[in-house]
């Protein structure tokens, strides 16, 4: 069997670069060779400010979001991180063999901490709770969007550090990146990525969007002054964001697409992506509706929550024997 972990943090609009990778959360479910955890990581989430009522709500959102985009409980583990002590009891046991220098190069605490007045000391260490998470499970695969490939090396060079000092304790992770996808920039900057915190509404389109609301943020993406519909990210960026949403949601591939609109304008490219988009979303839009408001929600979280407890107990007892704590 291989362990498969991933995490989303619950912090309100799951969008469609967030859905890009997990989109292979659902296709690792698929192989019966693969035992997998996926996290809702509202630990993660209170590094910045949180209203508690709305970071309650947004767990159970993203609860019933996962299994709305085909996360089968009976398949995979659901499971709420702060539910699961072994995460922050590792985290501290990791802090303690990691580095100031090695968070300190880490790009995106350096990009969101910049932006802000004050900064915790949780967003600082942030990573390595990220680590800890992964850790906790013996993961062998991990299914991210490529901005988590520094968290991801770093999660490796702090396993391979432990086990080159106290002997084999953890596995060493790799990372599983979307083939097209990696990395969806937003629609009115796509120099930069789309993310949950750009002001701008129509920079993100959310799972959960009304079909007007995809059509306008559509319509009005940046593209550039030529006509020309190729992927260049270099200096096509606007139009190789749309190729590229549109081959993640409408299922075609890129050379395919460029066949598809040669001699065309943006415009018709535009407009069959809304629909693309509207159509693959309306089905998960159904199933949430569905499930947003059920028991049964809490039920999978709380037995998700204890397979979570049995295996990770098990490696943080492994990793305090080996540091020497003495343990009954
Ligand atoms: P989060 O909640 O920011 O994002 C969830 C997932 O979405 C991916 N993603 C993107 N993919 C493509 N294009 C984008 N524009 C885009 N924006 C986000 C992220 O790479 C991620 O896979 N630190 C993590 C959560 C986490 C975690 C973990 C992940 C905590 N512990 C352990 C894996 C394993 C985060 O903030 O993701």
């Amino acid at each position: 069997m291989k362990r498969v972990f991933s995490g989303v943090q619950p912090s309100g609009m799951i969008h469609l670069g967030n859905y890009s990778a997990m989109q292979n959360f659902v296709k690792l479910q698929e192989d019966s060779n693969n035992d997998c955890f996926y996290c809702i990581v509202d630990l993660h989430s209170v590094t910045v400010p949180q209203d508690p009522k709305v970071l309650y709500e947004n767990s159970l959102e993203l609860a019933a979001l996962y299994i709305a985009i085909g996360l089968d409980p009976k398949k995979v583990t659901l499971f709420l991180q702060s539910q699961v002590p072994a995460h922050t009891e590792l985290a501290w046991l990791l802090q303690c063999n990691s580095y100031m220098g090695e968070l300190n190069r880490m790009t995106q605490f350096k990009d969101k901490s910049q932006k802000m007045t004050s900064v915790t000391t949780g967003l600082y260490t942030y990573p390595i709770l990220m680590a800890a998470d992964i850790l906790a499970y013996d993961t062998n695969y991990v299914p991210v969007g490529d901005d988590q490939k520094q968290h991801l090396e770093l999660t490796r060079d702090i396993a391979l550090r432990f086990n080159n000092k106290f002997g084999n304790t953890f596995t060493v992770p790799e990372g599983i990146y979307p083939k097209v996808g990696a990395r969806i920039m937003s629609l009115d900057d796509p120099t930069t990525k789309m993310s949950k915190s750009n002001p701008n509404e129509f920079s993100k389109i959310g799972l959960l969007e009304t079909d007007a609301k995809i059509k306008k943020s559509i319509m009005r993406a940046t593209t550039d002054s030529d006509s020309e519909i190729r992927l260049d990210w270099e200096n096509k960026p606007g139009v190789s964001n749309l190729l590229t949403l549109y081959s993640v949601f409408g299922n075609i591939s890129i050379k395919e697409l460029e066949e598809k609109y040669k001699g065309q304008g943006y415009g018709n490219l535009k407009k069959d992506l809304v629909q693309v988009i509207i159509n693959y979303i309306k089905p998960i839009k159904e199933r949430y509706n569905e499930l947003r408001g059920s028991d049964e929600l809490k039920e999978i979280l709380k037995e998700g929550a204890m397979r979570a407890n049995e295996i990770s107990s098990d490696v943080v007892k492994r990793v305090k024997d080996k540091m020497g704590f003495v343990q009954f």
